[in-house]
């Protein structure tokens, strides 16, 4: 928590006490940000909720808690406004003594978690040999940033690429790569089958057009369950070719995974029904295996089930997820446990943690959240499709963001009158592209659909990517102008606050810790984008309003380091969100 507010938070408490007697310690201050920065910086409602049993009136239980308050040291005389709030406002003394603390903190301030948890963090998961799509993008920039955010709380993190590696369409496939290229089966190279992707659509036609490829597929299928060499071989060959090519976009990201595929629960999986079935929860429906389901029902009001075994004997991704969730807690030990995937698979996960825990198997300690996200549409509204209406290549869409970023920088060079080397322009375009992506994915609030716009998402104005990007150089500018080095400031420099743009910037830069803690609890990562934003427009009046390089000292100093400060956050903030800033553009 913000540390400021626990101060308060204990100074109520303790003044709770001495107004009105022991059994007033526990009582909420219900203290809260200040809803304008008119009414100082934070509020309590707590003398309006204590009117009642007090029987008294809130304005007067607000003057009799101020005097008992003792925060003299953090706040101006607390005042109470309206039908008895009481407001505070922090005093420059103690913000400048805040901001010189975290001056030499690499961490800003922002302590680490006293009891690290272990999470695991389940994101990106495309499917073996199919598309990597949109959606997939969402969850692999997504589940990143909140990867990031908690490894930088300092828990214990694993991020886990579920990829669909497992399941009948394997039969169709081995097939078909029988058909096409036998001895693929037979080398022990590596061979690339080209375009994967066609290689799928031909499977597939053949499955749906051809019964006797039907047959040899369904036989497959069971030849690689019974574990046949080549067939093994042939499933390793698909896998590995899908592999190298999410691995071109997982590092043209710079993102990192470490891959568990639903493959690997695959012997864990009887067990699931087993255990199940021991609990009392299976039912046998028409030949399937499963359990039902509260809350769940179809469109005749009956309970509707989860099958986790189907009359084929073959299992399905629920039960995969199962399996998955018993071994991540059993074997992984997590704390926590965070799936990021479209909204569109709620349900799923919704019928998986209720049968999970009326098997008993989630202990009460374990936190499991689903992440859920909006769909990716085009600026027409409708599902992101290419112009001749297929769906939109990761691989592509990258390489547009990153040509319309190099667009606009070329404006930019061109209105500096600024020649550069085609190596700059092309890493400064990639930064940009790939910034951009991001950023506009994590600025909107996830749950809603996500129209996708090149030109809005390398725009120099607005809540871009880019913006922030040259908020953070122009601070480095400075530097350079005055030749500075932030670094050389020295251990007894102060930041001393007057001006009321310097005090506001100042609150704003020690509210990072908060923002953060907050995203740790409800996975929202546009908090940060957010905050970053209000901190460059923060800094931006700052900087219209108070010279840096041309004051007297002391005061060049303190807004020169309350510039570093700012570049030092927006630079964290970033890297949280998975983009590098560059010191230079
Ligand atoms: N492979 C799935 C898909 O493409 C996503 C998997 C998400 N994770 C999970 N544990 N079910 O929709």
């Amino acid at each position: 928590m913000n540390p400021t507010l626990e101060k308060l938070k204990n100074q109520f408490a303790q003044a709770l006490v001495a107004a009105f007697g022991s059994d007033y310690a526990g009582v909420d201050a219900m203290l809260v940000s200040a809803s304008n920065p008119k009414f100082g910086d934070y509020q309590s409602n707590a003398a309006l909720s204590l009117a009642k049993q007090l029987g008294k009136p809130p304005r007067a239980i607000a003057e009799t808690i101020i005097q008992h308050l003792d925060v003299s040291d953090i706040c101006e005389t607390p005042s109470v406004a309206g039908p008895g709030f009481i407001n505070f406002t922090l005093k420059p003394a103690y913000l400048e003594a805040q901001l010189n603390a975290i001056q030499t903190d690499s961490r800003l301030g922002i302590a680490l978690a006293k009891n690290p948890k272990r999470v695991v963090v389940d994101f990106s998961s495309p499917n073996i040999a199919k598309e990597m799509h949109v959606g997939h993008l969402r969850s692999t920039i997504i589940g990143d940033c909140i990867a990031r955010i908690l490894e930088f709380q300092g828990e214990d993190v694993l991020r886990l690429n579920h990829v669909g590696d497992w399941g009948t369409q394997f039969g169709m496939l081995i097939a078909y790569l029988r058909e096409v290229c036998p001895e693929a089966l037979t080398t022990a190279n590596a061979l690339d089958l080209g375009d994967l992707v066609t290689f799928y659509k031909k499977a597939k036609q053949g499955f749906d057009e051809d019964e006797a490829f039907q047959e040899t597929a369904r036989q497959e299928v069971v030849k690689l369950q019974a574990g046949a060499e080549d067939s093994r071989r042939a499933w390793q060959l698909l896998c590995e070719q899908s592999r190298r090519e999410f691995q071109v976009i997982y590092d043209r990201l710079n993102i990192h995974l470490t891959e568990r595929g639903e493959s690997f629960y695959n012997p864990l999986l009887p067990a699931v029904v087993e255990d199940l079935d021991k609990a009392g929860l299976l039912v046998e429906d028409a030949g399937a295996k499963c359990v039902f389901l509260e809350g769940f029902t179809n469109k005749d009001g009956q309970p509707l089930p989860l099958i986790v075994q189907k009359s084929d004997g073959g299992y399905n991704y629920a039960t995969t997820d199962l399996a998955a969730l018993r071994y991540r807690i059993q074997k992984d030990g997590a704390d926590r446990i965070i799936y990021v995937t479209d909204a569109g698979q709620a349900n799923h996960f919704a019928g998986v943690l209720q049968v999970a825990r009326k098997a008993g198997w989630i202990p009460d300690n374990v936190e499991i959240d689903h992440v859920p996200f909006g769909l990716v549409l085009g600026e027409d509204g409708k599902k992101l499709k290419t112009r001749s209406g297929e769906t939109v290549r990761l691989k592509d869409l990258l390489a547009q963001a990153i040509a319309h970023a190099r667009a606009v920088l070329e404006d930019c060079l061109k209105k500096e009158n600024r020649e550069e080397s085609e190596e700059y322009k092309a890493q400064v375009a990639q930064v940009f592209g790939i910034s951009a992506v991001k950023y506009a994915d994590l600025s909107l609030n996830r749950i809603s659909n996500y129209i996708f716009s090149y030109d809005k998402m390398v725009a120099l104005q607005g809540n871009t990517a880019v913006y922030l990007l040259y908020a953070y150089v122009r601070i480095q500018g400075i530097s350079r102008k005055g030749d500075i080095d932030f670094k050389d400031l020295g251990a007894d420099a102060k930041i001393l606050l007057q001006e009321k743009e310097e005090l506001v910037l100042a609150k704003h830069l020690l509210q990072l810790g908060e923002v953060i803690s907050n995203v740790e609890q409800d996975l929202l990562p546009n908090r940060v984008c957010e905050y970053l934003y209000e901190l460059s427009k923060k800094f931006n009046q700052f900087f219209e309003q108070c010279p840096v390089l041309w004051s007297e000292e002391p005061v060049r100093t303190s807004r020169l380091m309350l510039c570093d400060l700012t570049a030092r956050t927006l630079q964290l903030g970033l890297s949280l969100l998975g983009i590098q800033a560059l010191e230079r553009i």
